[in-house]
Protein backbone atom coordinates (compact mmCIF):
# COMPACT_ATOMS: atom_id res chain seq x y z
CA UNK A 1 0.00 0.00 0.00
CA UNK A 2 1.34 3.33 -0.71
CA UNK A 3 2.02 5.92 2.29
CA UNK A 4 -1.21 7.94 3.19
CA UNK A 5 -0.87 11.38 1.83
CA UNK A 6 -2.46 14.62 2.05
CA UNK A 7 -4.14 16.52 -1.21
CA UNK A 8 -6.46 19.27 -1.71
CA UNK A 9 -9.76 17.80 -1.23
CA UNK A 10 -12.25 18.07 -4.62
CA UNK A 11 -15.80 18.31 -4.76
CA UNK A 12 -16.08 14.65 -5.82
CA UNK A 13 -14.61 13.79 -2.58
CA UNK A 14 -17.75 14.88 -0.82
CA UNK A 15 -19.35 11.45 -0.25
CA UNK A 16 -16.19 9.73 1.00
CA UNK A 17 -15.56 13.04 3.48
CA UNK A 18 -19.45 12.79 4.26
CA UNK A 19 -19.29 8.79 5.09
CA UNK A 20 -16.08 9.22 7.18
CA UNK A 21 -17.81 12.05 9.12
CA UNK A 22 -20.93 9.79 10.06
CA UNK A 23 -18.67 6.76 11.22
CA UNK A 24 -16.63 9.12 13.11
CA UNK A 25 -18.90 11.42 14.25
CA UNK A 26 -22.19 9.53 14.82
CA UNK A 27 -23.04 12.08 17.70
CA UNK A 28 -22.03 15.23 15.65
CA UNK A 29 -24.11 15.08 12.62
CA UNK A 30 -23.32 17.52 9.44
CA UNK A 31 -25.65 17.34 6.58
CA UNK A 32 -23.28 16.82 3.35
CA UNK A 33 -24.48 20.47 1.95
CA UNK A 34 -22.78 21.87 5.00
CA UNK A 35 -19.31 20.26 4.39
CA UNK A 36 -19.63 20.89 1.13
CA UNK A 37 -20.34 24.97 1.52
CA UNK A 38 -17.38 25.02 3.51
CA UNK A 39 -15.19 23.53 0.47
CA UNK A 40 -16.48 25.60 -1.84
CA UNK A 41 -15.77 28.69 0.28
CA UNK A 42 -12.41 27.65 0.88
CA UNK A 43 -10.86 24.83 -1.33
CA UNK A 44 -7.31 25.74 0.17
CA UNK A 45 -8.19 24.79 3.71
CA UNK A 46 -9.65 21.85 2.42
CA UNK A 47 -8.22 18.40 2.38
CA UNK A 48 -8.76 14.10 2.07
CA UNK A 49 -6.00 12.12 2.85
CA UNK A 50 -5.82 9.97 0.14
CA UNK A 51 -4.59 6.27 0.32
CA UNK A 52 -4.38 3.61 -2.92
CA UNK A 53 -7.58 2.25 -0.91
CA UNK A 54 -9.44 5.53 -1.15
CA UNK A 55 -9.96 8.62 1.39
CA UNK A 56 -9.37 7.54 4.76
CA UNK A 57 -9.48 10.92 6.17
CA UNK A 58 -10.19 14.50 5.61
CA UNK A 59 -9.46 17.80 7.05
CA UNK A 60 -11.55 20.74 6.84
CA UNK A 61 -10.52 24.47 7.45
CA UNK A 62 -11.80 28.31 6.88
CA UNK A 63 -10.71 31.60 7.52
CA UNK A 64 -13.28 33.01 10.21
CA UNK A 65 -13.11 35.45 13.62
CA UNK A 66 -11.80 33.95 16.78
CA UNK A 67 -14.31 33.49 19.07
CA UNK A 68 -16.84 33.35 16.76
CA UNK A 69 -17.84 29.47 16.75
CA UNK A 70 -19.27 28.31 13.39
CA UNK A 71 -22.64 26.28 15.02
CA UNK A 72 -22.50 22.85 14.00
CA UNK A 73 -24.18 21.92 11.17
CA UNK A 74 -24.76 25.42 10.22
CA UNK A 75 -24.38 27.00 6.66
CA UNK A 76 -21.64 29.60 7.16
CA UNK A 77 -23.28 32.01 4.31
CA UNK A 78 -20.04 34.07 3.39
CA UNK A 79 -16.21 34.24 4.72
CA UNK A 80 -16.14 37.43 7.42
CA UNK A 81 -13.73 40.32 5.64
CA UNK A 82 -10.94 40.73 7.40
CA UNK A 83 -11.09 37.18 9.23
CA UNK A 84 -8.53 36.89 12.13
CA UNK A 85 -7.85 33.31 12.22
CA UNK A 86 -8.55 30.48 10.41
CA UNK A 87 -10.77 28.18 11.61
CA UNK A 88 -9.98 24.10 11.74
CA UNK A 89 -13.56 23.06 11.50
CA UNK A 90 -12.28 19.38 11.68
CA UNK A 91 -10.15 16.78 11.11
CA UNK A 92 -10.92 13.13 10.78
CA UNK A 93 -8.91 9.79 9.84
CA UNK A 94 -10.13 6.02 10.12
CA UNK A 95 -8.74 4.50 13.46
CA UNK A 96 -6.42 2.38 11.48
CA UNK A 97 -4.71 4.83 9.59
CA UNK A 98 -4.41 7.14 12.87
CA UNK A 99 -0.84 7.85 14.43
CA UNK A 100 0.58 11.38 13.85
CA UNK A 101 -0.92 12.37 10.34
CA UNK A 102 -2.75 15.76 11.68
CA UNK A 103 0.70 17.27 12.12
CA UNK A 104 1.39 17.80 8.22
CA UNK A 105 -2.28 18.73 7.62
CA UNK A 106 -1.89 21.10 10.53
CA UNK A 107 1.26 22.17 8.82
CA UNK A 108 -0.66 23.25 5.08
CA UNK A 109 -3.09 25.20 7.31
CA UNK A 110 0.00 27.06 8.96
CA UNK A 111 1.10 27.60 5.45
CA UNK A 112 -1.97 28.59 4.50
CA UNK A 113 -2.82 31.26 7.34
CA UNK A 114 0.73 32.65 6.82
CA UNK A 115 0.27 33.01 2.89
CA UNK A 116 -3.21 34.72 3.75
CA UNK A 117 -1.87 37.48 6.50
CA UNK A 118 -3.70 35.20 8.82
CA UNK A 119 -1.18 34.75 12.51
CA UNK A 120 -3.90 32.65 14.07
CA UNK A 121 -5.46 29.15 14.01
CA UNK A 122 -8.59 28.29 15.94
CA UNK A 123 -10.69 25.11 16.76
CA UNK A 124 -12.84 23.33 18.82
CA UNK A 125 -11.38 20.63 20.53
CA UNK A 126 -13.88 17.80 21.42
CA UNK A 127 -13.47 13.98 22.24
CA UNK A 128 -10.73 14.75 24.92
CA UNK A 129 -8.31 16.15 22.10
CA UNK A 130 -6.75 18.90 24.30
CA UNK A 131 -3.77 17.42 24.88
CA UNK A 132 -3.00 16.59 21.17
CA UNK A 133 -3.92 20.15 19.99
CA UNK A 134 -1.59 21.38 23.08
CA UNK A 135 1.19 19.05 21.40
CA UNK A 136 0.60 21.04 18.45
CA UNK A 137 0.98 24.28 19.89
CA UNK A 138 -2.74 25.07 20.62
CA UNK A 139 -3.67 26.74 23.97
CA UNK A 140 -7.15 26.28 25.47
CA UNK A 141 -9.12 29.58 26.03
CA UNK A 142 -10.71 29.98 29.78
CA UNK A 143 -14.79 30.03 28.26
CA UNK A 144 -16.86 32.58 29.74
CA UNK A 145 -20.61 31.85 29.44
CA UNK A 146 -20.83 33.40 26.03
CA UNK A 147 -18.19 31.35 24.57
CA UNK A 148 -19.86 28.25 26.94
CA UNK A 149 -23.40 28.86 25.06
CA UNK A 150 -21.66 28.45 21.75
CA UNK A 151 -19.64 25.53 22.25
CA UNK A 152 -23.03 23.70 23.48
CA UNK A 153 -23.47 22.10 20.07
CA UNK A 154 -20.41 20.49 20.18
CA UNK A 155 -21.26 18.66 23.14
CA UNK A 156 -19.73 17.92 26.81
CA UNK A 157 -16.21 18.74 27.12
CA UNK A 158 -15.86 20.62 24.06
CA UNK A 159 -13.19 23.31 24.21
CA UNK A 160 -12.27 26.44 22.38
CA UNK A 161 -8.44 26.65 21.45
CA UNK A 162 -6.02 29.38 19.71
CA UNK A 163 -2.49 28.92 18.38
CA UNK A 164 -0.14 31.60 17.92
CA UNK A 165 1.52 31.70 14.62
CA UNK A 166 3.78 34.11 15.57
CA UNK A 167 4.45 32.37 18.77
CA UNK A 168 5.55 29.19 17.36
C1 LIG B 1 -7.65 13.83 15.53
C2 LIG B 1 -7.03 12.79 14.63
C3 LIG B 1 -7.23 13.16 13.18
C4 LIG B 1 -5.53 12.75 14.93
O1 LIG B 1 -4.95 11.73 14.17
P1 LIG B 1 -3.37 11.46 14.28
O2 LIG B 1 -2.62 12.68 13.96
O3 LIG B 1 -3.07 10.25 13.46
O4 LIG B 1 -3.14 11.26 15.79
P2 LIG B 1 -3.52 10.02 16.72
O5 LIG B 1 -4.92 9.60 16.51
O6 LIG B 1 -2.44 8.99 16.53
O7 LIG B 1 -3.39 10.70 18.10
C5 LIG B 1 -2.21 11.37 18.52
C6 LIG B 1 -2.18 11.29 20.02
O8 LIG B 1 -3.37 11.89 20.55
C7 LIG B 1 -4.07 10.95 21.34
N1 LIG B 1 -5.52 11.05 21.12
C8 LIG B 1 -6.18 11.05 19.95
N2 LIG B 1 -7.50 11.14 20.18
C9 LIG B 1 -7.64 11.19 21.51
C10 LIG B 1 -8.74 11.26 22.38
N3 LIG B 1 -10.00 11.30 21.91
N4 LIG B 1 -8.53 11.33 23.70
C11 LIG B 1 -7.28 11.30 24.19
N5 LIG B 1 -6.19 11.20 23.44
C12 LIG B 1 -6.37 11.16 22.10
C13 LIG B 1 -3.60 9.59 20.85
O9 LIG B 1 -3.71 8.62 21.89
C14 LIG B 1 -2.16 9.86 20.51
O10 LIG B 1 -1.36 9.85 21.68
P3 LIG B 1 0.16 9.35 21.61
O11 LIG B 1 0.84 10.22 20.60
O12 LIG B 1 0.61 9.56 23.00
O13 LIG B 1 0.06 7.94 21.16
C15 LIG B 1 -7.60 11.38 14.91
O14 LIG B 1 -7.28 11.01 16.23
C16 LIG B 1 -9.12 11.32 14.71
O15 LIG B 1 -9.61 11.24 13.60
N6 LIG B 1 -9.86 11.35 15.82
C17 LIG B 1 -11.32 11.32 15.75
C18 LIG B 1 -11.88 12.64 15.31
C19 LIG B 1 -11.41 13.76 16.17
O16 LIG B 1 -11.33 13.68 17.38
N7 LIG B 1 -11.09 14.88 15.50
C20 LIG B 1 -10.63 16.07 16.15
C21 LIG B 1 -11.78 16.91 16.47
S1 LIG B 1 -11.23 18.39 17.28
Amino acid sequence: MSKPHWRPARASDLAAIGAIAARIHPALPERAEVLAEKMRLCPDGCGVLDTDQGIVGYGLAHPWMQYRIPPLDGFLQELPDGADCLYVHDVAVLAEFRGGVVRAYVADIEKLARASGIATLALVSVYGTRPLWERMGFLAVTADAELRAKLASYGDGATYMLRDLAAT
